[in-house]
């Protein structure tokens, strides 16, 4: 299998079961983001005062950011039940028909990668979203026909990482679209040592701060890396993972001084020593790193885009003069001849 750095999108097959201990149960265990966790707080508890479902949520960012875990503690502070789905599970009206007539009162629904519901089934989730009614079509030919269903009030919780893929009438139903952003290096050293207590490893407070500003401002990341670390304090030193320790692990799973992993640099010496510096198209770049453009953009592009090392133009991606800077490469004159590397 290739391997594809420390920094990919997906969880790995270990962390679908560590995500479940790690994963924040209640608001106060959820580091971080604290405008929106009040802004939360106020809608469930408003909806608590008046006996109503919480208004239907869009949480949207990067991956890792705390999306489904936030989804979670909504339905657990509610005392409601969680049903999870997603847009690409949903293929047919009847999919997310069978679904949705499952609720009960006060329910969150919570569709994942809610921008790839097909059209189709978009149009049945509007009047469930508006008025808590399901229309569907019985039979087929000319002795079909439809059916007005009514649906107990519930909450659907949306989440996508590419909130302008969302069709407006779509994002338009959702009371509150929350947007995540990438954490800073505090709030990741406190979501590192909180992993550690329960995974119980020791950790240095120093040795937290080394792993948490090389997380790329994802908390995932943080887990994924703290993982790695404690490995290598396992079996490098005497498992206490301290600033040294968690520096020479790194170092050998190749993630660098700024948190940037080999597909990250990948791209940067892609745009700089086969591109001439850009502007390069997303699916030219893509291919010349050997992943998905979808890959790309979602997962290693926003991250590079906030720490300046990349910049987006009309044209195409462009790489600035941090890139060249953390390359070590001369950033050549306008009109000079191009790097290469
Ligand atoms: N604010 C936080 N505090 C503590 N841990 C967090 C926080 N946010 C995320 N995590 C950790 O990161 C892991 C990934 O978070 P989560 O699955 O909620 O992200 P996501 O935004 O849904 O990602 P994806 O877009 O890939 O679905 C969680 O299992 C949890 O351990
Ligand atoms: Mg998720």
């Amino acid at each position: 299998m290739r391997d594809e750095g420390l920094l990919m999108k997906e969880p790995l097959p270990e962390e679908e079961r560590d995500e479940a201990t790690l994963r924040p149960r209640h608001m106060d265990d959820f580091v971080g983001q604290t405008e929106l966790k009040e802004r939360l707080a106020i809608l469930i508890e408003a909806a608590r005062q008046r006996g109503e479902s919480v208004d239907h949520v869009l949480f949207s960012g990067p991956p890792g950011l705390g999306k489904t875990s936030l989804a979670g503690i909504l339905a657990v502070e509610m005392g409601a039940h969680f049903q999870a789905t997603s847009g690409p599970a949903l293929e047919r009206p009847g999919d997310l028909a069978a679904v949705i007539t499952n609720l009960e009162k006060g329910d969150v629904l919570f569709i994942d990668e809610i921008h790839r519901l097909p059209r189709q089934v978009e149009e049945v989730l509007y009047p469930a979203m508006e008025d808590f009614q399901l229309d569907i079509v019985v039979g087929k030919g000319p002795a079909a026909r439809s059916i007005r269903l009514e649906l107990p009030p519930f909450t659907l919780v949306g989440a996508t990482t590419r909130v302008g893929r969302v069709a407006p009438p779509l994002r338009d139903r959702f009371g509150y679209v929350a947007r995540l952003d990438y954490y800073n290096s505090a709030d990741l050293a406190r979501i590192v040592v909180r992993s550690a207590e329960i995974l119980s490893v020791p950790v240095t407070t120093d040795g937290a701060d080394a792993v948490s500003y090389r997380s790329r401002g994802t908390p995932r990341i943080a887990n994924r890396l703290l993982r790695r670390v404690r490995d290598y304090a396992t079996v490098r030193a005497d498992g206490v993972v301290d600033e040294q320790t968690a520096l020479e692990a790194l170092r050998v799973f190749e993630v660098d001084d700024a948190g940037l992993d080999k597909v990250d640099r990948a791209i940067l010496e892609a745009i700089i020593g086969k591109f001439g510096g850009g502007p390069v198209g997303l699916s030219t770049l893509a291919i010349a790193v050997g992943e998905e453009p979808e890959t790309v953009e979602d997962a290693y592009e926003p991250y590079l885009l906030q720490e300046g090392f990349i910049q987006r133009t009309p044209r195409g991606r462009v790489a600035t003069a941090r890139a060249y800077e953390h390359l070590d490469v001369p950033k050549p004159e306008p009109g000079g001849q191009p790097t290469l590397l």
